[in-house]
């Protein structure tokens, strides 16, 4: 792996643990102004304690100051929306350019295996892989689930194994409760949780953990911490399970001093 490779990952996925807390703000590029992301002041609150943020580059040239120190994942899948027919048929939405442009340290892509686009998914995952292994650029592949595809670890380390197979740098999928492990350990990349719907704050904490201990790199999490009914508190205490080992019972009572205070 070249050099660039190498220290844009490090900057994403942190040396010291070799763990991350990506926030995931991309949401707007399928479902227009989701709750939470209205106008992005919650994201700029909890900016400073995320260890990369993952969003689209109209989000980031609008709403995020270029002066912002924080590495970006950019999403550069896409192409059709929550209310349109062909939901799960993205393609490339971003230009390997523009990207650099936007001194990205990773690119973003989702892969629908096993849904009637997977194959128009899968060539385009692996264009944008050529492009990141080309420029130094990681990309992050992102298993995503429709209502009507499966959600177990059958299922989530096929799509998870095939998309470090076509060479993706990590794994951005959903958590199962059974053996999820497997899916972990069949992957020879860094796996990251995607956070799903908004689930009760002691819920989402329970799923950080138990993916950790499972052997997850961190969370790519989005709804489950800016729709929170404090983002700011719990965004720290999920960076307190990734990074501190924190108990479930320990982060929770960390959000709820936190929360408290403010
Ligand atoms: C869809 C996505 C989303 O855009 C987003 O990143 C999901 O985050 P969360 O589920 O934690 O709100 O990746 O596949």
């Amino acid at each position: 792996m070249d050099w660039g490779m190498k220290n844009r990952l490090s900057r994403i996925i942190k040396p010291k643990d070799k763990r991350t807390v990506m926030l995931a703000v991309d949401h707007g590029y399928f479902m227009g102004p989701t709750h939470g992301l209205e106008n992005f002041e919650i994201v700029n609150k909890i900016l400073p304690y995320a260890d990369a943020l993952m969003l689209t580059r109209g989000a980031l040239r609008n709403y995020i100051k270029p002066e912002t120190d924080v590495p970006i994942v950019l999403r550069v899948s896409g192409g059709t929306s929550i209310i349109g027919k062909e939901l799960l048929r993205e393609g490339i939405i971003t230009s390997i350019k523009d990207a650099i442009r936007l001194n990205v340290c990773g690119l973003a892509f989702s892969i629908m295996v096993g849904s009637e686009f997977e194959r128009d998914t899968l060539l385009g995952l692996s264009k944008i892989i050529d492009f990141g292994e080309e420029y130094g650029i990681p990309v992050v592949a992102v298993t995503a689930v429709g209502k009507e595809m499966a959600r177990d670890a059958r299922y989530l380390s096929l799509a998870s194994r095939m998309a470090a197979e076509l060479g993706a740098h990590m794994v951005k999928t959903y958590y199962c409760e059974k053996d999820f492990e497997r899916v972990v350990e069949t992957c020879p990349v860094p796996i990251v949780m995607a956070g799903g719907k908004k689930i009760p704050e002691k819920d989402a904490l329970e799923m950080t953990y138990n993916a950790i201990q499972a052997g997850a790199a961190g969370v790519d999490m989005g709804r489950n911490i800016f729709q929170s009914e404090n983002p700011v508190a719990m965004i720290q205490a999920v960076k307190a399970i990734v990074h501190k080992n924190f108990s479930v019972n320990e982060a929770y009572e960390l959000f709820q001093k936190i929360k408290n205070k403010e």
